[in-house]
């Protein structure tokens, strides 16, 4: 993400799917929770390995209909995905994130859920899970800065999730946090955000059923960089509505405040949904680099995901509403 910035001294610029399939629950729980520990023994700026050190297998993970074949492109390496992030949190260069989060702790791990639902409690990160199935999902991920990846995530339905906690006619809005803990996190202690980073997403939208929760890629637990140990993926918005590690969903019925866009409402908007007739104020929105290739290819509407998600924005001006 790219920001005017004020001050110089801040830093530049389904339904729920059938028992049998997640079976290996415990196991899967058990190795996620394996992960947790061993990052631990990372180190904070810690040279970046030559290859980054891969995550354990998720276990009980199934193949769903987002997949390689239906999606029709490469996937995008390893190395690409777990070295080139967005992070602020552990700082703004693209690998600072892989090289400064090495030490951070993402077991114990809780998730509160609060407001307009049924269930608010404060959810072990491992109960948070444990009723859902894990997917594959194969998606594409567009950054506002106009690159793109193809990411093999694991991950749960959004939408089951929210199904599960039952939320009140009055949750038409959901919001996400981020940990805040600048002692882990040591860009919290830059004010290039404001802190804790938020998302939000519409009620329908993030009842959609393209929107998950990830908990892994490539099979394997999600790498710290990439926002472990749980983070949200809505592939047909640009890449900041993925709020990584996140402790807290709140249902509410205003519109929540984003993080991106207190920072800079002209540029982000509440919706951010990739729109290729849309100019980012500062650049053109309509091509993207795909990480691993030379030449830009033309960036599609809602991110090629128009026909699962255009109905929700019927109606509405795209570019007031942007
Ligand atoms: N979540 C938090 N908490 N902090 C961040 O800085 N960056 C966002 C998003 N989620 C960010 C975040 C941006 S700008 C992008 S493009 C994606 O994470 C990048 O996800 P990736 O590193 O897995 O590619």
């Amino acid at each position: 993400m790219l920001i005017k910035i004020a001050k110089p001294s801040d830093v530049k610029p389904s339904e729920i799917t059938p028992k049998s399939l997640y079976l290996d629950r415990r196991r899967f729980l058990k190795t996620a929770a394996v992960a947790g520990a061993g990052v631990v023994l990372g180190t904070i700026a810690a040279p970046a390995p030559a290859h980054a050190a891969r995550g354990p297998k998720l276990e009980g993970v199934v193949k769903s209909k987002w997949n390689l074949e239906t999606l029709g492109e490469k996937l995008t390496d390893y190395d690409a995905i777990t070295k080139y992030n967005n992070f602020y949190e552990f700082g703004t260069d693209k690998d600072d994130p892989s090289r400064n989060s090495g030490a951070f702790k993402t077991r114990p791990w809780s998730i509160a859920v609060e407001g307009a639902v049924e269930k608010p409690g404060t959810y072990d990160l491992e109960d948070f899970i444990k009723p859902h199935a894990l997917e594959e999902r194969v998606y594409r991920l567009r950054c506002v800065e106009a690159w793109s990846m193809v990411v093999p995530w694991v991950g749960i339905s959004l939408a089951n999730v929210i199904k599960h906690f039952g939320p009140t006619g009055n949750a038409k809005y959901v919001a996400f946090e981020t940990l805040l803990d600048p002692k882990q996190m040591p860009g919290q202690n830059r004010r290039v955000l404001k802190w804790p980073y938020k998302e939000g997403l519409r009620i329908d939208e993030a009842m959609n059923p393209l929107a998950i929760l990830a908990v892994g890629l490539y099979g394997e637990a999600m790498p710290n960089q990439n926002g472990a140990p749980i983070r949200l993926v809505t592939p047909w918005k640009y890449g900041f509505k993925s709020i990584k590690s996140i402790v807290k969903m709140r249902f509410q019925a205003d519109e929540p405040p984003t993080s991106w866009n207190e920072a800079a409402a002209r540029e982000y908007g509440f919706y951010s949904n990739v729109n290729p007739t849309v100019d980012h104020p500062r650049w053109s929105q309509a091509k993207e680099r795909r990480i691993g290739e030379f030449l830009k290819r033309p960036t599609l509407m809602f991110h090629g995901y128009a026909e699962e998600v255009a109905h929700l924005y019927a109606g509405m001006d795209l570019r007031k509403q942007y």
